[in-house]
This record gives C-alpha cells, structure tokens and sequence, in this order.
C-alpha cells in the first residue's frame, strides 16, 4: 500500500462514524477528499446529512458528488468534523493550513462537538514544528505584521525562515478569504500554547494554523492497518 491508500483507510474508517441525521463539517486536502468521496458514496445509499465544506475546493468536490450542503450561518452548530493535519503530536495538537484553508477549518471544527482527524501516520511526530507553521495575514501592512510575528515568535522561543506562500508562477498564493500566507519554518515548537497565544494578539494576523485542544481524535492508516489516537486520559464517544 501507499501513502494514498493509507488516507483511504482512514478516511473509510471515519465515514463509518457517521449517522443519518448528522450535521457534518468536510475537511480540506487531499485526505479530506477520500472522505468526501466514501462520504458521497453513502448518501447515494440513502444516508441523511447535510454538512459545511472548509474550503471552496471541498465545495465543489461535495457539490459535484451530490452530497447536500449548508453554511454555518444555516447551521451554526455540528456533529462532526472530519479533516486532515499536516503533523499530529501526542495530546493531539496539530498543525494545518498546508492547504491554505486553516481560517475556515479552524472555525468550522470549532463550531463541531467532535473534531476527527484523518491522516497517514507519516503525520505523526514527537513534537509540533518540522512542517512550515501557515499563519493566515491581511494583506495591509503585511511586512509589519510579518516583523511583529518575528518578534512574539521570539519571545516563544521560536525562530525560523517565515516566507509569503507563492503560486508556481510567482504570484502570491490568496486564501478562500482573500488573505495571503506566512509560512514559518519554526522547525521545533516546544510550546505550542505559548506561540499561539502570542500570535493570537497580533493585528494582521487572522488565525494561525495551530489546532489546540480541538481534535477529539486521530485516525491513522498506515503498515500494519489503521491505529486510533485518543488525547491523553480522555474518552470521547
Ligand atoms: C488544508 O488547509 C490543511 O489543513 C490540510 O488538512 C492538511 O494540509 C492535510 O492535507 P493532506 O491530507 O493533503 O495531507
């Protein structure tokens, strides 16, 4: 098997979560997308949900597979989320935003009574920070708020290369929201409560991609078949 059919494995796994009945937030990327389409696959046996795409990629996906879609604002609460992660540590913090789509993700799994994240168990790491950090910025003042996300970077203890995300042809890669990205190559977060905390404060920024305290569980594929990662002493269903 690949890495592909690993996110396969876990996207089914999640699909069998789901009930008729359920309010759903569909993930963004390219394990998200497995899910989609299984998902798809069971409304067109009969399952009844209506769900809330993260991104206007997944829309689309969702829209042209036939699966029924609301908005937040229709449906401001949810059952269930499903979506990927760029890494996944231990207690279940992640990061996001590979995508681009972190803003939307980040709001619809904070409207969902459970986050599950679908992904290959290369995602997993010891600790948060390999993967470039994706922080979502306006772009007036851009420089400025780059300089300050230096700054309370620093003061975190992080430090690291941060790049404008660019499309192939040297333009600048814009979000569903019309923000650019800031992709900071912390390499080691070792407080990643702290980092968010002082991004958080910064003007410019819109959200960053780190996914504290919101995954209620993770859903890895890989050798040796799929494998549940639970946050620590916690039950979820
Ligand atoms: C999208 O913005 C991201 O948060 C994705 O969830 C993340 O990049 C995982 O994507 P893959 O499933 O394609 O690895």
């Amino acid at each position: 098997m690949n890495a592909d059919e690993w996110k396969r494995q876990a996207a089914r796994r999640a699909v069998e979560m789901v009930n008729s009945g359920m309010r759903l937030g569909l993930g963004t990327g390219s394990t998200a997308a497995h899910f989609v389409d299984l998902l798809a696959e069971r409304v067109h046996q009969g399952l009844d949900v209506i769900a809330v795409p993260t991104s206007e990629a997944t829309r689309a996906q969702a829209e042209r597979l036939g699966i029924p879609l609301t908005t937040l604002d229709e449906t401001p609460r949810l059952d269930l989320t499903v979506d990927g992660a760029d890494e996944i540590d231990a207690e279940l913090r992640l990061i996001k935003g590979g995508g681009g789509a972190l803003l939307r993700e980040k709001i619809v799994a904070a409207a969902s009574d459970r986050l599950v994240v679908i992904a290959d168990k290369s995602k997993v790491v010891a600790r948060l920070g390999r993967f470039p950090l994706p922080i979502e910025v306006v772009r007036f003042g851009l420089a400025s708020t780059q300089l300050h996300i230096i700054e309370q970077a620093k003061d975190a203890g992080c430090f690291g290369r941060i790049v404008q995300r660019m499309e192939r042809d040297g333009s600048p890669f814009v979000t569903d929201n019309s923000n650019f990205i800031l992709d900071c190559a912390f390499d080691e977060i070792e407080e990643p409560e702290i980092l968010a905390d002082a991004l958080g404060v910064i003007p410019g920024v819109v959200e960053h991609g780190l996914f504290l305290g919101l995954a209620d569980l993770a859903i890895l594929g890989g050798e040796g078949g799929v494998e549940e990662l639970w946050p620590p002493e916690d039950e979820l269903f």
